[in-house]
């Protein structure tokens, strides 16, 4: 086995991780380092995750292949200097097969090398931004990526009657991501885009953003930020008379996120977004999953919450399919085109990019049993990442 010592790590640190890359394959524990934020803005992320593996462990044991699978897990707070460190830790001291979580795009880009350098594999449970699963041969993805849900809400608004939109999106590459892809697939169906505003990441401030669409006065506003921002956003959409404007809102489901959508208010009722999952997916393991979550954790599983679960189970079948061996290119060659029913609904992992192709469904926010839900009322079938699948932007 052949290992490359470069900057990445220290020289004694890469010398421990030769030295325990050998003596952890001979060893009866799969050990997962799952980095996820606990902690700050997107301790919700962490939260959801963490909780999905412990009832996927739960449902399916902690052993398979005939290896016990341990999971460590570390809190990066969703700080990528974090993230890299913890990355360091979990494979040079605690000698971890696969590293697995990465609450946001930054996270899991600053642990890209790390996993090229000590070829195991990365598997991304929440982050978003398509040209991740390209930094490293060693991710795989089960989250989603913001092209897939922002290309079809493009060509859904275009052909569903909206003409001029305004959009809001976080200043990062997720939101970046959010913006180009629904701009170019709403603009190709005759749309035209009138206004762009980017609001910043951390500690952001709708308010202006949303006045000065209240001005414009488009026919829509397409809005993209992480989920957790959605509670700071319901306040200020409400505020500023947003709600009452007559301007519907649009966006991918990030926007209506089931963990906060419930005390969001009714202003969110009507918005309709393009999202992998919804907390009402309708089909009987989503129902059995649900309740079987909320059961064990008083709180609704959200899109987060299934990037953990399937991402577990990708593990848990690559390892079947190795017979419990941990060297990560057999681990990455067997996740490559695993295809399952998930509560999302029918997902694959691409065999040609390690990325996730799943369904998107167009949802409307409406009162279900006296709780706000995406409701579900059209279905994309197989949505690869735009990105890789080679169409224009
Ligand atoms: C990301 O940083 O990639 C990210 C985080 C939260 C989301 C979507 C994307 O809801």
């Amino acid at each position: 086995m052949k290992f490359r010592i470069n900057s990445v790590l220290p020289a004694v640190a890469a010398a421990a991780l030769i030295v325990g890359a050998g003596a952890a394959s001979a060893e009866d524990t799969v050990k997962i380092g799952l980095i996820v934020p606990l902690t700050g803005g997107q301790a919700s992320t962490g939260k959801q995750i963490d909780n999905a593996i412990k009832m996927y462990q739960q449902q399916n044991g902690a052993t398979v292949g005939g290896k016990k699978v341990e999971v460590i897990v570390k809190d990066d707070a969703a700080v990528p200097d974090n993230t890299k460190r913890l990355a360091q830790e979990l494979i040079v001291n605690d000698k971890v097969n696969i590293i697995a979580g990465f609450g946001v795009t930054p996270a899991a880009l600053a642990a890209a090398p790390l996993a090229t350098q000590a070829k195991i594999p990365e598997v991304v449970m929440a982050a978003g931004t398509s040209i991740i699963t390209e930094k490293s041969p060693y991710i795989v993805r089960t989250s989603f990526t913001l092209a897939q849900s922002s290309t079809i809400m493009g060509d859904w608004a275009a052909k569903n009657g909206i003409k001029k939109v305004a959009a809001l999106v976080s200043d990062y590459a997720p939101g970046a991501d959010a913006l180009n892809f629904f701009k170019q697939h709403f603009t190709a169906g005759g749309g035209e885009i009138v206004e762009e505003s980017k609001v910043p990441l951390a500690n952001p401030d709708f308010a202006p953003f949303l006045q000065r669409i209240r001005d414009l006065n488009p026919d829509t506003a397409f809005i993209y930020f992480p989920g957790t921002q959605a509670g700071i956003f319901a306040k200020q959409f409400a505020e500023r008379g947003l709600a009452k404007s007559g301007i519907r809102i649009i966006g991918p489901g990030d926007l209506t996120d089931d963990d906060e959508l419930n005390n969001m208010g009714d202003q969110m009722l009507g918005i309709v977004t393009a999202h992998q999952y919804s907390a009402l997916h309708d089909s009987p393991m989503n129902r059995e999953f649900v309740a079987a979550f909320k059961k064990a954790n008083n709180f609704r599983p959200n899109f987060i919450t299934l990037g953990g679960y399937d991402g577990m189970h990708v593990i848990y079948e690559a390892l079947k399919k190795t017979g419990g061996a941990t060297d990560g290119d057999k681990l990455i060659a067997a996740m490559k085109g695993t295809s399952w029913e998930s509560p999302r609904g029918p997902i694959s992992i691409d065999p040609d990019t390690r990325d996730i192709i799943q369904n998107v469904y167009i949802r409307k926010v409406e009162r279900v049993d006296g709780e706000l839900y995406n409701v579900e009322f059209a279905t994309f079938d197989a949505v690869k990442d735009p990105v890789k699948a080679g169409s224009k932007m």
